[in-house]
């Protein structure tokens, strides 16, 4: 499917969210036209910081539909990818970095019943995906170093996000481009513009002492201005 048929998905980062009223958060989300719900899992190890774990998603999953979206950041993401999915994922994306076996891990994400990601560092290359794109159901290029959200956008991330794009129309592949880190209006078209279909924020979206709804608002009309 040519790229500019597909639809934005916008997947707030739950990081960023005032966890002390997180079910009135994703009823906002919901009212705000959001479409995935992006969990960060970190642990303290393969990135500098410790948050959300399987148990968050548990505790949401009976009250919304939305798609259930988990960002591994763990060293052995296989260890823990059974509670994830228990959980309720609906997706779940690993990091190439860490991972000697990828292809193996990505068929349990699938085998699970999830839609399998694979995630780039800003310093991987496209070229360590070029093997098992086929089998994946998404790409999730970082556009900042994972750890922490209200980092600078990467630009480094749009050259990726293109030579993605054009890697899907040549070899006639179907999956799905993520992009996460620095999302805001000034940065969305210019990712969504470079192909990116699935895009995730936490400070773009959670600024403090403003509505939800408006920095919703602002954030799909800058994807709008993006489409090509
Ligand atoms: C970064 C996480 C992101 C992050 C996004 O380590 O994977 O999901 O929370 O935060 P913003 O949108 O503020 O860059
Ligand atoms: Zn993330």
């Amino acid at each position: 499917m040519p790229a500019r048929e597909r639809e934005i998905i916008l997947a707030p980062s739950m990081i960023a969210a005032d966890w002390s009223r997180a079910l009135d958060v994703v009823r906002e989300l919901e009212a705000a036209g959001c479409q995935w719900l992006h969990f960060d899992a970190m642990d303290g190890h393969f990135v500098p910081n410790l948050t959300l774990g399987p148990m968050f998603l548990q505790a949401l999953r009976p009250h919304t539909a939305l798609h259930f979206d988990a960002h591994l950041m763990i060293s052995d993401p296989g260890a823990y990818l059974d509670e994830f999915l228990k959980a309720g994922a609906d997706s779940v994306s690993v990091h190439v970095e860490c991972q000697p076996h990828l292809h193996r891990l990505i068929g349990r994400i699938k085998d699970g019943g999830a839609l399998a990601g694979a995630v780039l560092n800003p310093a991987t290359p496209v070229a360590a995906l070029e093997t098992i794109l086929p089998e994946l159901d998404f790409v999730l290029v970082m556009s900042v170093n994972p750890g922490f959200s209200g980092q600078k956008f990467l630009p480094l991330a749009l050259p990726k996000l293109r030579e993605l794009s054009r890697l899907r129309s040549e070899l006639g592949l179907d999956f799905s481009i993520q992009i996460d880190g620095g999302m805001s209006v000034e940065s969305a078209p210019l990712a969504v513009a470079a192909g990116a279909e699935i895009l995730v924020s936490a400070s773009g979206l959670f600024v403090p002492g403003r509505e939800l709804s408006d920095s919703a608002r602002d954030l799909w009309k800058a994807i709008e201005g993006g489409k090509r």
